[in-house]
């Protein structure tokens, strides 16, 4: 990788490792020492430095603030059976962010930024990724509009941020999830395929009434028929259907996961028929019915690999069969654990070492 940033350095001085008690982390509560920070003015990414975690000040009138002018990723660090501590994919993130940014007239990013900026951050943090099971080192890198102005246009001012939580399960046991028939996330030339913050606070209300009815999740279908079952928010969503594997094709609707592209690619290599195209609901509540629908799991970077053990579709819960350790998701599960541990070949280099 070039060096062609400099980057400042200011060290906490006493870290706050020693407060962490690594065997009960809830996922998102625990902030490592430093952060990594970017400022965008006069047209350039400049400024790039890592500063112990802590408040940040902008004013009352900043952009993000009012519009929500911001974007961001997910990533997860391992720690190998060698000790190295190893990045799942980041390249993928660094792509993604800068379509997320297009999307939302963000300025784009370099690689040098994205990459030297977790480089360095992970290096001075390295204590903090965690090596007990199913525990991983979660990165949020994230972009924000700062002008201080109340009219509606892309702002001149930003932040890159990128900070890191350990972090155990994001869910701790298998979902309910809800078919979502009357609210929309995203609809055809929306922002569905973009991680804009925006798209994660409209999904709350609906999530919030589902979770009143005892539901853990939704699963969101297409804005303009409520027919074809797209994504589950937190997550990408698969079906396993006799040898197939069905999911939901991706195109502007659909979050383009990093999860859901590794699942896919041992999934063919396993020999599974893979199919992504438009997947009815009635398809998979006739797959329910009949019981030809044996699992059902959500792929994503926080959720890894979320077994669905029930499916409400209107009044109606369907339920699935428990999964075994021979299941797919269970052995996918399983797979991606050791290729990011180091624990087994990593034959699509998709490690990244630090
Ligand atoms: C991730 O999986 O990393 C995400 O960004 C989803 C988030 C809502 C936790």
């Amino acid at each position: 990788m070039t060096d062609t940033i400099k980057i400042n350095i200011e060290s906490i001085g006493t870290s706050r490792l020693s407060q962490v008690d690594f065997n009960h982390i809830d996922f998102g509560k625990v902030y490592s020492d430093h952060m990594f920070i970017a400022d965008y003015y006069n047209g350039k990414w400049q400024n790039f430095r890592i500063e112990p975690y802590d408040m940040l000040s902008f004013t009352p009138g900043s952009a993000i603030l009012h519009y929500g002018q911001s974007v961001f990723e997910g990533m997860k660090a391992y720690k190998s059976i060698t000790g190295d501590v190893l990045v799942f994919r980041p390249e993928k993130n660094f792509q993604r962010i800068n379509k997320s940014a297009e999307r939302m007239c963000i300025p784009q990013i370099s690689e040098e930024i994205f990459m030297n900026g977790l480089t360095e951050l992970l290096h001075i943090d390295k204590n903090w990724v965690p090596d007990l099971p199913n525990t991983s080192l979660y990165i949020r890198p994230y972009i924000f509009a700062l002008d201080e102005f109340i009219g509606i246009r892309p702002s001149d001012n930003y932040k890159f941020i990128i900070f890191t939580c350990p972090v155990g399960p994001y869910y701790s046991k298998p979902l309910k999830v809800k078919i979502e028939r009357e609210f929309s996330r995203a609809v055809h030339g929306g922002t569905g395929y973009a991680k804009a913050a925006g798209n994660y606070a409209g999904s709350l209300y609906p999530a919030k009434l589902a979770q009143q009815k005892g539901y853990d999740q939704l699963i969101w279908t297409d804005g303009a028929t409520h027919q074809y079952v797209e994504e589950a928010g937190t997550m990408n969503i698969m079906f396993i259907k006799g040898n197939k594997l069905i999911t939901a094709e991706t195109g502007d609707t659909v979050l383009r996961g990093i999860t859901r592209d590794s699942v896919l690619t041992i999934a063919k290599e396993w020999g599974y028929e893979v199919e992504e195209r438009r997947v009815s609901v009635d398809e998979i509540v006739q797959g329910l019915k009949k019981g030809e629908i044996k699992e059902a799991f959500g792929t994503g970077t926080a959720a890894t690999i979320a077994t669905i053990e029930v499916i409400g579709d209107g009044d109606i819960d369907y339920t699935l069969p428990p999964v075994g350790p021979d299941s797919f998701s269970s052995r996918v599960f399983a797979e991606l654990d050791q290729i990011k541990t180091g624990k087994k070949e990593d034959k699509y280099g998709w490690n990244y070492k630090i």
